[in-house]
């Protein structure tokens, strides 16, 4: 048996020249979670094993990622909560930030005519926190067990304090974040131990942000957007040059959107819509793909990356042009998956060589390392299926802690093209079509994505990771479908990146040199990075669910 086994490794391996090492998934008959942090992993779990749903589930884990994950977890972020459930109804409740009401297109332009990094750091960064309003949205329509119910292991987390892991630890007192958090006073306190660090281990206590948690459970997001959470955050917005007011919060409406829906070869995807521009992006890289043949060449080989990266870097070139906030600006979605315009990409490309991307500005992909959003999967017992991703935008967001209330608020103004035409933090150039306006939504990348195989449910998947999300959602997807990997192995397998501008093609070590070698041949400028994402997913076949969080991570998966 055990030769067996071996053998199917070696030729794997042997065809797809990637490094691969075949990892199980965690295996569970009626339910499972996969989420990035083991505590809220586990309140998860306990939601469902006590009757909630995996909408409830959902709501449990965004509170207590807010404590046990500060880098991402929030409550003054947003994100996309995805939902399809067992009758087959799908949901799509956009909670993302909004731009305030004092936004204006040029607020981020400096004297000198160039972008300032006041959308990065600091009190103007932040764009209204959607989190608590979305999740709200969520269990009102959705959830069963009590609202209370569902927040209360986060207050505890947040009192009673939990041993900050190697990873987190680590962190926190790394240069880049330390110093952003020191230059906010009450950051510096509660998340640098005033100065001392944390060390793996110690144990985080976050009293102010256990009594905003409490007054959340005790009166739902109404305390949050117009009570006593409000009132002190739109004051220290106030007090320091921030643009968030009082009625900016209490205008903030969750929107719930229709997913957007595609197939891939029999597989029905459904997936982010518009403000994402993730759903639109892997539904046009997977029609650029299909019929090209491109799998035959194996996972990680030079030709199949180079059919890849071409349809990424075509898509990353429409969505610098055409993507926005659909109720600001006319998102033409059905023209960039309309099948003659994807056969038009397709024969766009040379199967040998790699296409220059025109000479624009040259980007710069400072924060790409530091993945810093977080994806959660469930699956509940009754089939219901939800995939959430939620953000501060950057690690620790803009680094502001709200003062008396204990959360770090976002910098999402920065997904916005501060300057149309010149690349943001994460090199990405981008259009008039996201060009800041008051109460727009940023454009994202976060692509939560829920698969079907014959009409049921198959996968479940998401990541942080910016515009990577959306080629690392992609790549999982095609080892799964394409490459016939189980999900543990399709999350492991080195991924890579392309984004039209800057043309490059980024690569996580774990390639083969000699795929290296070829693709640069082909005419690639390659890149090596550490790590490209951070996968949460659940994958159910033949009455079992298979869950993988990301090695990458400190996640877990837990099922019964
Ligand atoms: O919405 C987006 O596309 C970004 N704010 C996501 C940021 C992210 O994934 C951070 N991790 N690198």
């Amino acid at each position: 048996m055990r030769k067996v086994v071996l053998l199917a490794v070696v030729l794997a391996a042997a065809s797809s020249g990637i490094a691969v090492s075949s990892r199980q998934p965690v295996r569970a008959r009626h339910a499972m979670v996969a989420t990035r942090e083991h505590h809220a992993t586990d309140v998860g779990l306990a939601v469902l094993k006590s009757g909630g749903n995996a909408i409830d589930a959902a709501v449990a884990i965004g509170f207590a990622l807010s404590v046990t994950h500060p880098s991402a977890g929030n409550v003054g972020g947003g994100g996309f909560l995805l939902a399809r459930f067992a009758d087959g109804r799908t949901t799509f409740i956009d909670f993302r930030e909004r731009a305030p009401q004092k936004a204006s297109r040029d607020m981020y332009i400096g004297p000198d005519g160039k972008a300032t990094k006041d959308s990065l750091v600091g009190y103007r960064a932040s764009g209204v926190p959607g989190t608590v309003r979305g999740l709200e949205m969520a269990h009102k329509k959705y959830g069963r067990k009590p609202w209370s119910e569902l927040i209360e292991p986060a207050v505890q987390l947040a009192s009673q304090g939990f041993p900050l892991s190697y990873g987190d630890a680590r962190s926190l007192r790394s240069k880049h974040t330390s110093e952003r958090l020191s230059r906010f006073p009450e950051s510096k306190r509660i998340f640098l131990n005033d100065g001392k660090y944390f060390e793996p281990g110690d144990r985080l206590q976050q009293p102010e942000l256990a009594r905003t948690l409490q007054r959340v459970r005790d009166m739902g997001a109404k305390d949050f957007y117009e009570g006593e959470t409000a009132s002190p955050l739109a004051a220290d917005m106030q007090a320091h040059g921030g643009l968030i007011t009082l009625n900016d919060l209490k205008n903030y409406k969750a929107m719930e959107r229709k997913p957007l829906e595609g197939a891939y070869r029999g597989y029905a995807i459904i997936t982010a819509p518009p403000p994402s521009s993730g759903g639109v992006g892997i539904l046009q890289i997977l029609g650029v793909l299909e019929g090209t043949g491109y799998e035959k060449s194996g996972a990680g080989s030079a030709a199949a990356t180079h059919f890849m990266t071409e349809a990424m870097r075509r898509y990353f070139a429409d969505r610098s042009e055409y993507m926005g906030d659909p109720d600001f600006y006319k998102v033409p979605v059905s023209a960039l998956l309309n099948p003659k315009y994807i056969g038009h990409l397709r024969q766009s490309i040379d199967p040998e060589q790699a296409t220059g991307s025109p000479k624009l500005h040259p980007g710069n992909l400072g924060a790409y390392e530091s993945a810093e959003t977080t994806h959660y999967s469930i699956v509940d017992a009754d089939g219901n299926a939800v995939a959430v991703t939620y953000t501060l935008n950057d690690g620790y967001g803009s680094a502001v802690t709200a003062e008396k209330l204990g959360f770090l608020l976002n910098n999402e103004m920065d997904d916005f093209a501060a300057k149309p035409g010149e690349p943001n933090d994460y090199g990405l150039i981008q259009g008039e079509a996201n060009a800041i306006q008051p109460r727009k939504t940023p454009l994202s990348s976060m692509t939560p994505a829920i698969v079907l195989r014959d009409g049921k449910l198959y996968l479940v998947l998401g990541s942080p990771g910016g515009p990577t999300i959306i080629n690392t959602v992609l790549e999982v997807f095609v080892n799964v479908v394409d490459f016939g990997m189980n999900i543990a192995d399709a999350v492991d397998a080195p991924r890579f990146h392309h984004q039209w501008m800057p043309d490059a093609l980024y690569m996580e070590t774990g390639f083969s040199p000699d795929t290296i070698a070829l693709l640069k041949a082909r005419g690639y400028t390659i890149k090596m990075v550490n790590a490209q994402g951070e996968v949460a997913a659940i994958l159910s076949e033949n009455g079992w669910l298979e869950g993988s969080a990301d090695p990458r991570t400190e996640g877990t998966a837990r099922g019964y």
